[in-house]
């Protein structure tokens, strides 16, 4: 089984338990405040190592960071890839409201630092049968696939968040693609969801596509065999990093060779978990978790 390097954010993610989103002009006092680990890279390492999987994090901190890298640590991801900044490290001010629905305004901080020199001296260290995750949470990404793809490695790309720059990316390198429907839209450039896979796959004829839908499941596309998985039914308390759950499953149980309906088993089954408890990094579950809980 070949090694996972994420290449991506660590963010100290501010939680605030609100009754309601705040609105433009409006004050609004937090019932709770809870200071987690996340950063969509971070919290898809974590993902990947407690699935089983060899897990190396490369990415960057601020000054304020030693709680991200102790986490990974803990969660048994190896971090002697991720650099140090003078700067903070990334943030996100998250707001949940009752029904476990967020919303998140993300500063980059030392996310957005990193220096294609230091891509180099990661890549080095990684080539054909590994795999590498990216988000959308960090800069000089189009270099580290040009890169990556250059040493063989395979390309795992999460999208998100979805915005302008992520046209300009060279995603014919991608070779799994893990969306939501609102990035699956955005890149099929269609409002249709029935067209969105169709649009996605016309594309990108290589590449794998694996299609979240929220509460209606996911659906996995190779080119040669569509997959639908429904989603479990649990009581949502907070929904943040379900979707960086499922990826780091369903990437360390692909790794492990198993098939894809089983991949998206687990993967549903652990976003599931992590959607019924509170905090990003903290509600992510260990494999026996996932195995004991069933659909
Ligand atoms: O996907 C959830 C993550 O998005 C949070 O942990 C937050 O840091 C943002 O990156």
């Amino acid at each position: 089984m070949g090694k996972i390097l994420t290449f991506g954010s660590l963010n100290v993610d501010y939680v605030y338990h609100v009754p309601h989103f705040v609105a433009p002009g409006e004050t609004l006092a937090a019932s709770k405040r809870e200071v987690n680990c996340g950063g969509k890279g971070l919290n898809q390492s974590i993902a990947a190592a407690r699935a089983g999987a060899e897990v190396f994090h490369a990415g960057k901190i601020g000054a304020d960071g030693q709680i991200l890298t102790d986490m990974l640590s803990q969660s048994g991801v190896d971090i002697s890839y991720i650099q140090h900044s003078s700067g903070p490290s990334g943030h996100a001010i998250i707001q949940v409201d009752p029904s476990g629905q967020n919303c998140i305004l993300l500063f980059g901080g030392s996310n957005q630092e990193i220096t294609t020199q230091e891509v180099d001296q990661v890549l080095a260290n990684f080539g054909p049968g590994d795999r590498i995750i990216l988000q959308n949470e960090i800069n000089n990404l189009a270099y580290i696939m040009h890169q990556a793809a250059a040493r063989g490695l395979d390309i795992v790309f999460n999208p998100s968040p979805i915005d302008a720059s992520i046209q300009s990316l060279p995603l014919e390198l991608v070779s799994l693609l893990v969306l939501n429907e609102i990035e699956g839209a955005a890149l099929a450039g269609t409002e249709d969801e029935s067209l969105v896979l169709e649009g996605l796959r016309k594309q990108f004829p290589r590449c794998r596509i694996l299609l979240t839908l929220g509460s209606r499941g996911c659906i996995y596309d190779d080119g040669t065999q569509r997959i639908q998985q429904k989603a479990c039914s649990v009581e949502a308390v907070d929904t943040t990093a379900a979707g960086d759950t499922f990826t780091g499953y369903f990437v360390a149980a692909d790794a492990a060779g198993l098939p894809p309906q089983e991949c998206l088993r687990l993967a549903t089954q652990a976003a599931a978990i992590a959607v019924s408890r509170p905090g990003a990094a903290p509600s992510i579950p260990v494999m026996a978790e996932v195995k004991q809980f069933s659909l």
